[in-house]
């Protein structure tokens, strides 16, 4: 666990927190996750960033910090590890003694049919996404009620729209909207919303135009072109579609927005 080297600074002197608002953004590495914590950094957030591959942190510590960032703090973690999420909240809130927006993104669920995919499967795709989702929370939570911060977990389309070959992921999204709308419910709870993304373009997506292509015999832009037909959206979004929306549910306009959840898609969800 580090701190990003584009921003030194820690807890003001006599250990006091930071003046500024501190957002933890999970899966921050690249995809969704990096363009969430861009935004917030460019709205004037510190951001604590956390996933796996430690150099891609820094680097978008370093980006973080160009776009506006106060502080960006990098905590490399396995969140599917037990003890990891509470391990990172401890860790800022010795650095910083503030929590005001915490965005559960980091998810990585394997596709395919129920009868094929096996228990550690399903297990470690809930173990990431769901479970670490909670465990932030749970560790979040009594900085983020002093804060009257905001929650956003990102959960995604498949949580309303079941398809047999997602069959992980639908599951793993509904239950983060079922937890979000019970926490939210709490006596004095800070707010918590749900963004369900469509089909965004980061690597998540790349590699499933990818399994189409190789599956029908095309190039990738006819395979991403077919993709895109099937699904009846005139285009893939692009994660800062999803990141303004993270931005606005953060921010105080969303003041009297709790327990509700966001369908970003360019349309592709069938039902109402
Ligand atoms: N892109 C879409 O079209 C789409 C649609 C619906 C929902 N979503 C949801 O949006 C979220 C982000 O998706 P994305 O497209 O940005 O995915 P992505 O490009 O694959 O990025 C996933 C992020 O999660 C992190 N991560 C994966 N395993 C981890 C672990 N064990 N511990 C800590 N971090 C881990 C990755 O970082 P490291 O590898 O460095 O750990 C990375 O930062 C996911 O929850 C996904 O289900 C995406």
């Amino acid at each position: 666990m580090g701190q990003g080297r584009s921003a030194p600074q820690t807890r003001q002197p006599g250990g006091r927190a930071m003046s500024h608002p501190i957002a933890i953004i999970t899966g921050a590495s690249r995809g969704l996750g990096r363009a969430i914590a861009l935004d917030l950094a460019s709205a004037g957030y510190g951001v604590a960033l956390t996933a796996r591959d430690a150099a891609a942190l820094e680097a978008v510590a370093q980006d973080c910090t160009k776009a506006g960032a106060p502080v960006a703090l990098t905590y490399p973690a396995d969140l599917s590890q037990p003890g990891e999420p509470a391990r990172v909240v401890d860790e800022v809130m010795k650095q910083t003694g503030r929590i005001d927006a915490l965005v559960n993104n980091a998810g990585d669920t394997q596709r395919g049919d129920f009868l094929t995919l096996t228990d550690e499967q399903h297990l470690s795709g809930f173990a990431l996404k769901y479970h670490a989702t909670v465990r932030f929370c749970r560790a979040a939570w009594p900085h983020l009620e002093a804060s009257k911060g905001a929650v956003v977990n990102i959960s995604g389309i498949g949580a309303h729209t079941p398809e047999p070959e997602f069959t992980i992921g639908g599951p793993v999204n509904s239950a983060m909207i079922n937890f979000s709308k019970a926490a939210s419910k709490r006596p004095g709870a800070p707010r918590v919303n749900v963004v369900c993304p469509g089909h965004i373009e980061t690597d998540r997506l790349s590699r499933r135009i990818e399994a189409y292509a190789e599956k029908h015999g095309l190039s990738r832009e006819a395979a991403a072109e077919e993709m895109r037909a099937e699904l009846g959206i005139a285009q893939f979004g692009q994660p800062g579609d999803i990141s303004a929306m993270v931005r606005y549910l953060c921010s105080d306009q969303a003041r009297y927005i709790t327990g509700a959840v966001f369908t970003v898609d360019g349309g592709a969800t069938p039902g109402i």
